[in-house]
């Protein structure tokens, strides 16, 4: 392991029932940073995450997490990484206290009972403190998962979708509370839906259906994909958007509000089909990062389409 990688996983690759979840993924994440990790609904940013601190082993691949070995050293990663699933995986019917004494526990923390009581003010879950977990609304509840992620104080933290439908002053919050930890030395791997999120991060990787389609800052992985971004705006878009769908050059075609945004890869042939729409003022623009991923699920799309022509042929 290189000393400032806290992951560093190569060649990754897993299959259920022989289908692949997640193919030949490698991933580096340095100490102090935040990570985030994204791609559309089932494309194995789960799967990884499990692979990374040992609760599942890959098929194929190996590396790397906070120096331990993920395939031979799975209980000392286990050990040392706080964990925030997917889906609420805390008792509920125990409260917010006895959840977080029963996690402390369960490390066998020295003055266990303090670490509790610190972990609840840092969260502002105090006042919560004698709820029922199963009680809480959907913010609180990733909050106490957080919290119990936390109490080892571990020197890494996975979060898969920690923030989903959370509303954004608690996102907001929870982010915040992330960076804190960061200049403490913690580093976070950040699964996430949210655009917002990403922006957040230091660094991410995309992933669709398995495969790791773009990595960077958000920065570079924008100025990658080579993208040409035109909006307009004005009366009749709903219109505007129906007669562009489908037009040579036209890769994607959204409207916002009161602005209707085309990207292309082909800036010239752009050009020549927005110069049908006169009317229309065409002002070249920043391509967003969402425009980027959307572009990376079509190219993946098409890749798996021309695997299975050439299957057919
Ligand atoms: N234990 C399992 N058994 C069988 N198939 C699984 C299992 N876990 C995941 N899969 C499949 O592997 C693929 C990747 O799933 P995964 O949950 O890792 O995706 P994800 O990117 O986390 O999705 P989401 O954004 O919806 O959380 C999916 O097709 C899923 O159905
Ligand atoms: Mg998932």
């Amino acid at each position: 392991m290189r000393d400032e990688n806290v992951i560093d996983v190569h060649h990754l690759s897993k299959a259920f029932n022989g289908k692949p979840a997640v193919v030949n993924v490698s991933l580096d994440v340095k100490a102090g940073e935040i990570f985030g990790f994204l791609g559309p609904n089932g494309s194995g940013k789960t799967t990884t995450i499990r692979m990374l601190c040992g609760l599942m082993t890959p098929d194929e691949g190996d590396g790397y997490c906070l120096g331990f070995d993920i395939l031979h050293e799975t209980a000392k990663i286990k050990r040392h990484v706080g964990y925030v699933p997917q889906s609420f995986s805390l008792y509920k019917d125990l409260t917010v206290k006895e959840n977080l004494e029963f996690m402390a526990q369960l490390y066998q923390i020295k003055n266990f009972k303090n670490r509790v009581d610190l972990m609840m003010a840092e969260l502002e879950l105090d006042r919560y403190k004698d709820i029922l977990a199963g009680r809480l609304s959907g913010g609180w509840k990733q909050k106490l998962s957080l919290a119990a992620a936390l109490i080892h104080d571990p020197k890494l933290l996975l979060l898969d979708e920690p923030t989903a439908g959370v509303d954004p002053k608690t996102r907001r919050e929870f982010w915040n509370y992330i960076l804190s930890l960061t200049t403490r030395g913690v580093t976070a791997l950040v699964s996430t839906h949210y655009m917002d999120e990403a922006e957040r991060c230091n660094r991410l990787a995309y992933i669709v259906y398995g495969r790791l389609m773009a990595e960077g800052t958000v920065r570079d992985i924008i100025a990658q994909q080579k993208m040409f971004t035109f909006v307009t705006r004005g009366d009749g878009l709903p219109d505007l958007y129906t007669k562009l769908t489908g037009r040579p050059g036209v890769e994607q075609v959204v409207v916002w509000g009161n602005e209707l945004r085309v990207c292309a890869i082909d800036r010239a042939l752009l050009q020549t089909t927005l110069a049908d729409f006169p009317d229309y003022t065409w002002e070249e623009t920043r391509t967003s990062l969402e425009e980027v991923f959307i572009h990376l699920v079509n190219e993946e799309k098409r890749r798996e389409l021309h695997e299975r022509r050439d299957q057919y042929a």
